[in-house]
């Protein structure tokens, strides 16, 4: 055994408070109060399904993660929100239209006594968007003291010992790290003066440090990934990580390239097109969140694949993506890939993919684990980014020198071997010449 952490018990009832309570915010909520009730099962999840193995293969001790790590119980989260339109979350849940009118109606008083608080939003960000539920303050200073305010209220209204913040909100216009994002005191200033580049989901993630609490960031906009706000939370030990839920075709793309590659296989062109008629896809038909969305898809090939390493192979594919609007199909994207990809001496075949997935019902358990495995770092004292859970995003954050790792597999490892290290047991490095004889002479 190694030294293990000091982790705090999961005593009390978590909090879990969710910015946007969209496809992804109700599909998360209504799905925990239907596996509470027993009516569904948490297919999807790693916290809930995976288990992972300990020791040797021979010792046979494969625990089921929620029993190895000290995670907060289904049982005792309790949902809150922010969202633009007044809607329970039941009404927010049928507009939705991911679960079916028989699991919503399910948990009706569940999901009907969640009303959104107000939330901090500005239409420069999300220009598709408009809604009434929305805070006023002179400042984005003073929009965020409110948001502290609502978590600190929410806390003790609700009895909780923790909270987690998620951001499941519309993806915000593409702004770039500045000097402004540099250092606290800096940004607490634009925050003052209404800077531009002070978008609202950095206003909850600054909201969510002071209060002392974790926050996810399941979209591509920036929000946490900004070097003021990752070092204010490795300074007060709060967990931060990001970005954009990995469901989709970005998940299908790290499932297949690291095989390709595994394999030397090379790759000459990846094209990837999408239908899909949610309000998601209405704000992303926008060019400004488009943007955003793109940066977080296109950056998954090349730091699988390593042209730099590999130019014979990865040294001139293109990669394109492109997502359309297509109302009749809400939730239920339908997506296509085109893989070019050569084999011995040169030969060219195709892969081609068809996915027809439901991007929420991919996105809800992977919301899930994030908000139980941050506040599991909480306790374990783990401040700042959280590269282990690189598993669940498209644009995994890391610190600024390091690349982000996308292979799903290494991914895993990663996620696996840290809960491993966490409870003081031995790093599985898959060696395996122990069970074997080969070095016996020696
Ligand atoms: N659906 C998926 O599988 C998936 C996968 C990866 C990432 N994402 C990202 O997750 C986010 C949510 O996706 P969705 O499908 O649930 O979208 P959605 O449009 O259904 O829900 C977003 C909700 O956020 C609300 N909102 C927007 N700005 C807000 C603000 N400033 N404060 C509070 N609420 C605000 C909107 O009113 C809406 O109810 C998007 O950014 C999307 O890109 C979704």
């Amino acid at each position: 055994m190694e030294h293990r952490h000091e982790i705090a018990p999961a005593e009390g009832k978590l909090g879990v408070l969710v910015v946007g309570l969209g496809a992804v915010g109700t599909t998360l909520i209504g799905g925990v109060h239907l596996i509470r009730k027993g009516i569904a099962k948490p297919i999807g999840s790693v916290t809930q399904m995976g288990t992972i193995r300990l020791g040797k293969r021979t010792d046979n001790r494969t625990p089921q993660i929620k029993d190895f790590v000290p995670l907060a119980k289904l049982d005792d989260l309790v949902f809150g929100g922010w969202d633009i339109f007044e809607d329970t979350a039941y009404e927010a849940a049928k507009h939705a239209a991911v679960l079916s009118n028989e699991h919503i109606d399910a948990v009706k008083t569940e999901l009907q006594a969640l009303r959104p608080m107000k939330a901090v939003f500005d239409q420069n960000y999300v220009r598709r968007l408009n809604g009434p539920n929305v805070k006023s303050g002179a400042t984005k200073y003073d929009l965020a003291m409110q948001l502290v305010d609502d978590i600190k209220t929410f806390k003790e209204k609700n009895g909780c010992s923790r909270i987690v913040v998620l951001w499941a909100a519309s993806t915000e216009t593409f702004i770039r790290v500045g000097d402004i994002h540099r250092d606290l005191k800096t940004f607490e200033a634009a925050m003052k003066s209404n800077h531009a580049d002070v978008a609202p989901s950095m206003l909850y993630c600054w909201a969510a440090l002071q209060a002392g609490v974790p926050f996810i960031n399941g979209a591509p906009n920036l929000s946490a990934d900004v070097p003021c706000l990752y070092q204010l939370a490795k300074e007060r030990k709060i967990p931060v990580c990001g970005k954009d839920f990995k469901t989709g075709q970005t998940l299908m793309k790290t499932i297949l390239a690291p095989g390709l590659k595994a394999r030397m296989l090379g790759l000459s062109g990846w094209f990837s097109t999408n239908i899909l008629g949610n309000r998601d896809g209405e704000v992303l038909d926008d060019p400004g969140s488009f943007k955003t969305k793109e940066e977080s898809k296109l950056s998954v090939l090349d730091t699988i694949l390593r042209p730099d390493q590999f130019p014979d192979l990865y040294g001139d594919y293109t990669h394109l993506v492109r997502i359309n609007y297509y109302p009749p199909r809400g939730d239920n994207k339908e997506g296509w890939d085109n893989i070019d990809i050569f084999g011995w001496l040169g030969y060219p075949m195709q892969i081609k993919v068809n996915f027809l997935c439901r991007d929420s019902i991919l996105a809800a358990p992977v919301a899930l684990d994030l908000v139980l495995f941050n506040d599991l770092a909480q306790r374990a004292g783990m401040g700042g980014i959280q590269e282990w859970l690189s598993f669940f995003f498209k644009s995994p954050m890391h610190l600024e020198g390091l690349y982000p790792e996308h292979d799903l597999f290494i991914q895993q490892i990663k996620m696996k071997n840290t809960l491993r290290y966490l409870m003081g047991e031995t790093l599985i490095t898959h060696l395996g010449v122990e069970y074997y004889d080969y070095f016996e002479d020696r």
